[in-house]
């Protein structure tokens, strides 16, 4: 069971006072029975009556929420005096000490964080001019110290009453944002219905946790909506975890309940180094480096077009237990989280053909090319299995831009300096094969299995081309299409072409894949690249 608040707990014992010139035993018990009292106030946010209307909802309140985030006892509060300085609409009358957010810093699992939680019970936890220095300063803090910032979010959003002052604030706080993004960890926690402003800066940051039916967001809400489109929609199907975590992508992960966010958020940061300059955190090995699972040689069925499931593949190469998928829900066509091998952090980039038979459409173009830049922002090696048949056919995914969306694969691994291994699996057709980290945008390693099949397309695709006119003349059409189906797919649907020509590396048995993967890792383990001087490339976006 944790205990209170780092240190805003009451202290034990205290210190003897001195006396004389310095007073008396009697003034210094006063002086620090005020400030206990003080404590005692701020601890209790927006009062009894808000704070149980906020546990009818089944939400903890901020300073719950830190307790069961933090390593007990670490938290060290920051700010807990401030208050805003506005009087406009009986403003002077609802002055709260700390405002409506709590910021400070503390330890998980024994690494240093800041982090910052928005109180519902003081105003909403309203975005206002005094939580937006209070934010700005957690995350200076934390920058300089080079450590994540962790942000717990239950905010109704720009604090109407401070008007343009709270506007303001918010910019700053994306500017802050954006200096941080790329330098040290940033996760949002979504724990309220956060509406406005307070979903832009979650939006800018790495990760966003959202909890199952308690947490929300949105731009506008149902009311809004209704009035601009006379659409109607409930807040769940607008902007809940579900939504978010499925249909737009804005959500990573969807916990059950505040616990399990917290807990997630806990294991997400394991995998994390603490800022741009360190490696992800090794840990001693546990499971067998030289372990090859004999399964792996029959998991791809032969007819290419039967499905298997890329998460058990995944599942039986790396460490045991080890792998934390992101984005689960969101595009499942496509694979991506961390993972170790050999106790090494790695991050995960897959086709999933048993989805949509591993396409790849806008929604995994975007999935995967932000995993792969977060990965290599943070000094995380990028292993990827390959079997997609390509990019998603359609007007539909044409006129929504494909074209960009699917660049932005290619130009994130081909930016990612770090170290990067590639398995096919089995199909690598065409622009799936170039962009899913080939050898020609600078992959270090790239195997394939002997169920590969490295081709600009499948065989019947390929010869309803390349020989239309030759089998409408054909006297046995049916036949002689087989038979150049099968000469072409001797050709292309095994990898030794491929391996002939040095475009992969290695065919590897598909239980070898693990211990081959390891050694692969070691040798790249201070690997150095860099990319031309330049102020930033320009992303497809
Ligand atoms: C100040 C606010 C507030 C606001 C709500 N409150 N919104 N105070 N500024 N924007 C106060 C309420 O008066 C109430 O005070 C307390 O916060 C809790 O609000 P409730 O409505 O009682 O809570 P709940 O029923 O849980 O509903 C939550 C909600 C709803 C769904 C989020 O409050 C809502 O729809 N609010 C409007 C959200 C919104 O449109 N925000 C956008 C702001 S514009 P008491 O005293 O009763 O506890 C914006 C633009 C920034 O953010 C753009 C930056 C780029």
């Amino acid at each position: 069971m944790k205990t209170d608040v780092g240190t805003q707990a009451t202290p034990g014992k205290t210190t003897p006072p001195c006396r004389g010139a310095t007073g008396t035993d009697n003034e210094h018990e006063t002086l620090i029975a005020e400030l206990q009292a003080r404590r005692e106030k701020i601890r209790q946010g927006g009062g009894t009556r808000r704070i149980e209307a906020q546990h009818a909802k089944g939400k903890l309140t901020a300073h719950e929420r830190i307790i069961h985030l933090l390593d007990e006892g670490s938290f060290q509060q920051i700010d807990a005096y401030i208050t805003h300085r506005h009087s406009d609409f009986g403003m002077d009358e609802q002055r709260h000490p700390g405002d409506s957010v709590i910021v400070g810093f503390g330890k998980i699992n024994g690494r240093r964080i800041c982090l910052y939680a928005q109180d519902f019970t003081v105003l909403g936890g309203s975005f206002s001019e005094v939580q937006g220095q209070k934010v700005a300063k957690a995350m200076d803090l934390a920058l300089q110290a080079g450590v994540p910032i962790i942000g717990l979010n239950d905010s109704v959003g720009a604090r109407i009453q401070e008007g343009v002052y709270s506007l303001a604030a918010y910019g700053d706080l994306f500017w802050h944002n954006t200096q941080a993004s790329g330098v040290i960890p940033q996760i949002s926690v979504m724990l309220g219905s956060c509406a406005g402003g307070s979903v832009y800066s979650p939006a800018l940051t790495d990760f966003v946790i959202m909890t199952q039916h308690t947490s929300h967001m949105f731009i506008t809400g149902p009311e809004v909506i209704k009035t601009v489109t006379r659409e109607e929609v409930d807040l769940e199907t607008l902007g809940g975890a579900a939504t978010h975590s499925r249909v737009s992508g804005v959500a990573h992960f969807a916990a059950d309940n505040e616990d399990q966010a917290l807990d997630l958020t806990r294991r997400l940061l394991s995998y994390l180094p603490a800022n741009n300059a360190e490696p992800p955190p090794a840990i001693p090995p546990t499971d067998n480096p030289a372990r090859m699972d004999p399964d792996l040689n029959s998991i791809v069925p032969i007819k290419p077009n039967q499905a298997y499931d890329m998460k058990t593949v995944i599942h039986k190469i790396f460490d045991l237990d080890s792998f934390l998928e992101v984005h689960e829900n969101f595009a499942p066509n496509a694979v991506v989280g961390f993972a170790r091998l050999h106790g090494q952090v790695v991050g995960v980039v897959a086709q999933q053909p048993a989805v949509l038979a591993g396409v790849i459409d806008i929604d995994a173009s975007d999935k995967m090319s932000r995993f792969i830049r977060f990965c290599d922002a943070f000094n995380i090696p990028l292993i990827t299995f390959v079997d997609s048949p390509g990019f998603m056919p359609g007007v539909a995914q044409e006129h929504s831009g494909i074209i960009r969306h699917g660049a932005k694969i290619v130009y994130a691994y081909a930016e990612a300096t770090v170290p990067k291994l590639s398995v096919v699996t089995r199909k690598a057709y065409g622009g799936a094969y170039v962009v899913m980290s080939s050898k020609h945008i600078r992959t270090d390693l790239t195997f394939a299995w002997p169920t590969a099949e490295i081709a600009v397309m499948g065989a019947e695709g390929a010869v309803n081309i390349l020989y239309r006119k030759q089998l409408e003349e054909t006297q046995n059409p049916e036949a002689d299409r087989a038979q150049l189906i099968e000469s072409f797919r001797e050709k292309f649907a095994k990898p030794y072409t491929s391996a002939a020509s040095g475009h992969i590396d290695d065919i590897l048995i598909p239980a070898e894949t693990r211990p081959r993967l390891i050694a692969a890792l070691e040798l790249l383990r201070d690997k150095q690249a860099t990319l031309p001087p330049k102020k930033h490339g320009i992303m497809p976006v």
